[in-house]
């Protein structure tokens, strides 16, 4: 069946890191090794350079550039492989939570010299949270890093996950000889060299074979013995436990010198798994089922302020979409056809005809979306699991133009759609507050409100510990904050309570006074409610 074979044809999945630890080099040499693109330096970083914080212009043109490479799509032996870029920056880790949303299976980027780091946590409990498959990808062995054992020890103990090496380095740094592949029983000799593509491969009988000798010198017994050592504290590599998310394979090897990528990428292909069901208001829906459906998980403004649109990326769930066909948006109960469906093949933006489960396409929107919008054909289940966290910063908004009100709310309504912040209005009062991730935010907000929509305001910080969703039976039930903390009281856009306290212990105390109600930390885009209690 047609449905099927193009299911099986799809990986999608996203690179993930600490900043700087390799994402944006390992994407490239990915491209280059699938001859989706032929010269190195074609994709360049989204990353907002540590120096460029306040930099205007310079989040425009970072803008610029993580749309042109927000969905890479290539093709690699017969199949079809969707990468999802993700942003490095830690003020926009909640679009990188929301793109995880939409893939199947991660790879993870870790620079051998500096280990785990924070931001790789906070994506690895995304990801565990989900069960995602992953593969660790251990970059920079060119350089004097960290001990292999003392790596896998690392991932171990702070990424709770079970870890399998499917390969062994032999040296590190200026001594760094290449890596030994323990299933395959071959090495590869690593070579300086940032423009060739190709390995060099030998291949033996196994570890005894004393043509390893020949080949690598006095290194080969250490290997014996570290290969011995990894066998014995390691189980065996699992394909089951891989798919659960429970055990990840670990790969070495050197992005910049295209060294370790090729032997990443087949078994990226070999071992990822095809796209996933997904769970929605009404069950679980399978890919393979006949009936259209998938889910908004990102949107983004058109870069020219001259044209109001922008880009919905929508990831394809279940059955085939085609263009000019009539689906229905759940969220509003209207039937709606997409004349200019984007695809994202190696950068080249172009009208698709159809999309099958794992695609990500590009929905032209005149503000119809909003982040976790589902469209079906006919059904009006919804997509779940597209997480809202709570904020950690927060700024009271201070119109200064009184004439422009109007374009304000308009460009408030417009960016907070989008996701870049989240906006809560006190109620009772009318104190509007905006809740941004990482502040970097609020200088974007400020500047995309000027520019798109003529509008000018000052942000005035607030004192707020977090943001909490208030959820409760009978109104009873939450007399202590209605009586006494109404002025830490808000509605989110979706009209849900929220609970701002100034501090930790105003939080703890509310809760001992209210514990019927329930006190969370996030929600999910079309509201159902996340197990994430606040703390
Ligand atoms: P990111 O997207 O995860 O933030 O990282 P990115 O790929 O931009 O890489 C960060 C830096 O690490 C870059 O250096 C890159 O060249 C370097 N790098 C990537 N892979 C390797 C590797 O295998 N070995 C070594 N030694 N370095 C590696 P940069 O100086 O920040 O930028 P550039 O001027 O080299 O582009």
């Amino acid at each position: 069946m047609n449905l099927h074979k193009e299911i099986n044809k799809r990986k999608t999945f996203a690179i993930i890191s600490h900043p700087d630890a390799g994402k944006t080099t390992l994407t490239e040499k990915l491209l280059l090794y699938s001859g989706a693109i032929h010269i190195a330096g074609a994709v360049k970083s989204n990353k907002i350079k540590k120096t460029a914080t306040s930099d205007f212009m310079e989040i425009e043109k970072q803008r610029g550039i993580s749309v042109a490479t927000s969905v890479l799509s290539f093709n690699y032996k017969g199949h079809i492989i969707n990468l999802l870029d993700t942003p490095g920056h830690k003020d926009f880790a909640e679009d990188t939570y929301r793109t995880l949303t939409a893939v199947d299976s991660v790879i993870l980027v870790i620079d051998s010299v500096k280990g785990v780091e924070e931001q790789t946590k906070k994506l690895m409990e995304v990801c565990r949270l989900r069960n995602y498959p992953v593969i660790i990808f251990i970059n920079k062995m060119d350089r004097e890093g960290k001990s292999p054992i003392e790596l896998l020890d690392e991932l171990e103990k702070n990424l709770d996950i079970n870890v399998r090496p499917l390969s062994w380095p032999v040296g590190m740094g200026s001594s760094f000889k290449g890596v030994y592949n323990i299933y395959k029983n071959t090495f590869n000799f690593f070579k300086s060299n940032k423009t060739q593509i190709e390995d060099e491969i030998k291949i033996f009988k196994g570890l005894d074979d004393p043509e390893i000798d020949e080949a690598i010198g006095p290194d080969a017994g250490i290997l014996r013995e570290e290969i011995e050592l990894v066998d014995s504290i390691y189980d065996n590599f699992n394909m089951e436990d891989y798919l659960s998310g429970i055990l990840a394979p670990v790969f070495f090897g050197s992005a910049v010198n295209n060294f370790g990528i090729k032997e990443l990428l087949e078994t990226f292909v070999e071992i990822a798994p095809k796209p996933l069901a997904r769970e929605t208001t009404n069950g679980q829906i399978e890919p393979h089922n006949e009936k259209f459906s998938g889910f908004v998980f990102k949107i983004h403004a058109n870069l020219d302020p001259r044209h109001r649109d922008r880009i919905a990326f929508f990831r394809v769930c279940s059955g085939k979409f085609e263009r000019n066909k009539f689906y229905h948006h759940v969220r509003l109960g209207r039937d709606i056809k997409f004349p200019n469906p984007a695809n994202f093949m190696a950068q080249d933006k172009s009208i698709v005809e159809d999309a099958f489960p794992g695609d990500v396409i590009g929905l032209y929107d005149s503000g119809i979306f909003k982040i976790g919008d589902t469209l079906t054909e006919g059904d009006s289940f919804m997509y779940k699991g597209i997480p809202r966290f709570s904020p950690e910063h927060f700024c009271e908004i201070i119109n200064t133009d009184p004439f422009k009100s109007k374009q304000l709310e308009k460009g408030l309504m417009q960016l907070t759609d989008e996701g870049l912040a989240q906006l809560f209005i006190q109620n009772p009062g009318n104190r509007k507050v905006i809740g941004v991730v990482g502040p970097l935010q609020f200088d974007v907000i400020k500047y995309r409100l000027l520019n798109e929509f003529g509008a000018s305001c000052n942000f005035s910080p607030i004192d707020a510990y977090k943001a909490v969703w208030i959820k409760y039976k009978k109104i009873e039930d939450i007399k202590d904050l209605t009586d006494l903390r109404s002025h830490n009281l808000y509605t989110d856009k979706n009209n849900n309570m929220v609970f701002i306290p100034n501090t930790k212990y105003i939080l703890q105390l509310a809760k001992d006074k209210s514990p019927e109600a329930q006190f969370l930390m996030s929600v999910e885009h079309n509201d159902q409610t996340l197990d994430m209690e606040a703390s």
